[in-house]
């Protein structure tokens, strides 16, 4: 009986010291300690035992008893000390400082794109928005366009893998917002006023030219519309844009969708429209005082008729200008690679 009790002790002893988690000591217990356990089991033997040596069987057996209790106990606490510092090590203490998130701001193209429909929404322009992903027709064909324009080429304009419209023909990504034109005359209401402000694509990447770029459209149709009206609204916008002492002129020019046609102009902030600095130097940054700012003129007929409008009753005027253009022009940026602008490069985007 000595003996048993004893190598009880030894093979319960090692198991609760090579026990890995809190459960397997409980299923030690139990197997040792429980109702049935081994240990309880014996200890019922005692009364078995000669009178004579029972009393030392007996207190062998409660030393026995209490000694794996206690280990087991100790084991117990020493696993949940773990854990607590387990948990310790996890939690998230929710009194300390926080780290705050940087403020961030909206994008410098984006505030252009917002500053420029504020101030031709005062002047009552509507800033519209229109596919761009579109039909030849809208961008090309009903603008004007001859059959083997450049423009069409591959070269110039993404075309889209698709299968051709019956009357609208290939599916292209716009290379410019004039397509918005197109959309707003079909519509069938008039008189127009509209802004159209988009991503426009083109086959070109280099340190000046980017595949996605945007553009700024305007396009006024109703009776009585001229080129004054015209030279009007590229006035207010330039110098509200760039400044009350900015000039304008309208120089002519070719655009299919146009007669007549400019090539808009602005007088340069830099050396004041003159050309020359003040030491007599030529301006650097202008051709004889003044910058070129993008198309313009007067809708042409053909493309009044292709959407079912009367040129002999109404009348039109639009303009296509480069929102990277004048952001560029007024900021005074010097990009050695535009294409930082639709990078995510912070040192650069921060700076306004
Ligand atoms: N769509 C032309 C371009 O991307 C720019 C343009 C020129 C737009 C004359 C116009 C315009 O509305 O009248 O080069």
């Amino acid at each position: 009986m000595e003996n048993e009790l004893i190598k009880l002790k030894n093979d319960a002893s090692s198991l609760v010291i090579a026990a890995e988690d809190e459960q397997e000591l409980n299923e030690i217990k139990l197997d040792f300690l429980g109702k049935n356990g081994k240990l309880t089991l014996l200890l019922k033997d005692i009364k078995k035992v000669p009178e004579e040596s029972r009393r030392e069987v007996g207190m062998l057996a409660n030393e026995i008893l209490s000694s794996v209790e206690e280990l087991i106990e100790r084991r117990i606490v020493e696993f949940k000390g773990k854990t607590r510092e387990a948990i310790k090590k996890e939690t998230l203490d929710v009194t300390m400082p926080g780290k705050k998130p940087r403020p961030g701001h909206l994008h410098l193209i984006t505030q252009a794109i917002e500053e420029i429909s504020q101030i031709f929404a005062h002047i009552g322009f509507e800033r519209v928005r229109h596919p761009e992903v579109e039909w030849d027709w809208y961008a090309f064909g009903a603008l004007n366009f001859p059959e083997n324009h450049p423009a069409r080429d591959d070269w110039e304009t993404f075309f889209i893998d698709e299968a051709q419209h019956e009357k609208h023909g290939q599916m292209i990504l716009t290379p410019h917002t004039s397509s918005g034109q197109i959309r707003e005359m079909t519509k069938g209401k008039l008189p127009i006023k509209m802004l159209n402000i988009a991503k426009c694509y083109r086959r070109q990447s280099d340190v000046s030219h980017s595949q996605i770029f945007h553009q700024f459209e305007t396009l006024i149709v109703g009776e009585n519309i001229s080129i004054a009206n015209l030279k009007g609204t590229l006035d207010y916008f330039v110098k509200s844009w760039f400044g009350p002492e900015r000039k304008t002129r309208l120089r002519p020019y070719h655009f299919q969708f146009t007669e007549p046609s400019f090539e808009t102009d602005v007088s340069c902030g830099v050396c004041n429209g003159t050309g020359k600095l003040p030491d007599g130097t030529k301006c650097r940054l202008c051709k004889e005082g003044w910058l070129e700012i993008g198309g313009a003129g007067m809708v042409h007929p053909n493309v009044l008729k292709a959407c079912g409008i009367d040129p002999e009753k109404y009348t039109g005027f639009a303009s296509g200008w480069g929102v990277e253009r004048v952001l560029m022009m007024r900021e005074g940026l010097e990009l050695d690679d535009l294409r930082i602008l639709y990078s995510n490069n912070l040192d650069f985007l921060e700076q306004f």
